[in-house]
């Protein structure tokens, strides 16, 4: 059966396409604030969402969302110290946490500790700290192979349905990471994607192409609870015949 491709949103160019993404996570945290009290949200790591969380932190923008009631999460995280320069935490902090009028309560995946321990607590903060149905939005990039998070093709972690949250040595990085297993990160009432630049344009291609088909990739198996949207650039999406 070929599934229905989920809503995609073409923007010309980065800044428009992080302003995009903004105005719908600002929809989606008030509306979970609005009607549950709290934001529970997990941010991506690497470099492209670093401009929305920038973005995020203007005055323009800051305002509106009561960050007190934001509850971060990290969808994963390198095996690297907070202060890393590899460190998804460094980088939020950076770009988001240190310029936000208000704090929100952030959880961070403790990247210092060795990667099992790591994870292992990172689900029992999960147990605790999230509500029975997830998080309110998840924020994913995609990787040029068709990775999300640390879930990278052809791991044992793509096939882990009982740990929330596991440690996974990644061969071609020749590194560990931390990372959400896909029943959390389909745990979840929103999903976004946010895919920028043209090295990105073959993977969105056969992804947009592959709906539904054998050997999915990793971002090819995620089936969230809830609704599920692409931001992408005409970068990334030259292959794409779409209109939005
Ligand atoms: C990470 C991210 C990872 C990232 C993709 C895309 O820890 O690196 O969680 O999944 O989203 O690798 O990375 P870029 O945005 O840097 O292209």
């Amino acid at each position: 059966m070929t599934r229905a491709a989920p809503p995609l949103h073409i923007l010309p160019d980065p800044p428009a396409l992080f302003r995009a993404a903004a105005e719908r996570l600002l929809e989606i945290g008030a509306q979970a604030i609005a009607e549950r009290g709290a934001f529970h949200l997990a941010l991506a790591g690497g470099a492209t969402p670093q401009g929305l969380y920038a973005l995020l932190t203007t005055p323009e923008l800051a305002g509106r969302l009561d960050w007190a009631q934001v509850r971060l999460y990290f969808g994963d995280e390198r095996s690297v110290a907070p202060e890393h320069s590899d460190s998804n935490y460094r980088m939020v902090r950076e770009s988001l946490l240190d310029t936000l009028p208000t704090a929100p309560q952030v959880h961070r995946i403790s990247g210092e500790l060795p990667p099992e321990q790591a994870a292992a607590d990172y689900a029992a903060l999960l147990r605790t700290q999230l509500p029975q149905e997830g998080f309110d939005l998840v924020l994913l990039g995609l990787g040029p192979d068709g990775h999300i998070a640390s879930l990278f093709p052809g791991s044992d972690a793509l096939n882990q349905r009982k740990q929330p949250v596991v440690a996974d040595y990644v061969p071609k990085l020749d590194s560990w990471r931390i990372t959400l297993t896909l029943p959390t990160l389909n745990k979840t009432r929103h999903v976004i994607l946010l895919v920028s630049g043209a090295h990105k344009a073959d993977v969105l291609r056969h992804v947009l192409r592959n709906i539904g088909h054998a050997n999915p990739l990793p971002v090819e198996m995620l089936r969230p609870a809830g609704e599920l949207e692409w931001f992408v650039d005409a970068d990334a999406a030259r292959h794409i015949e779409h209109k939005d």
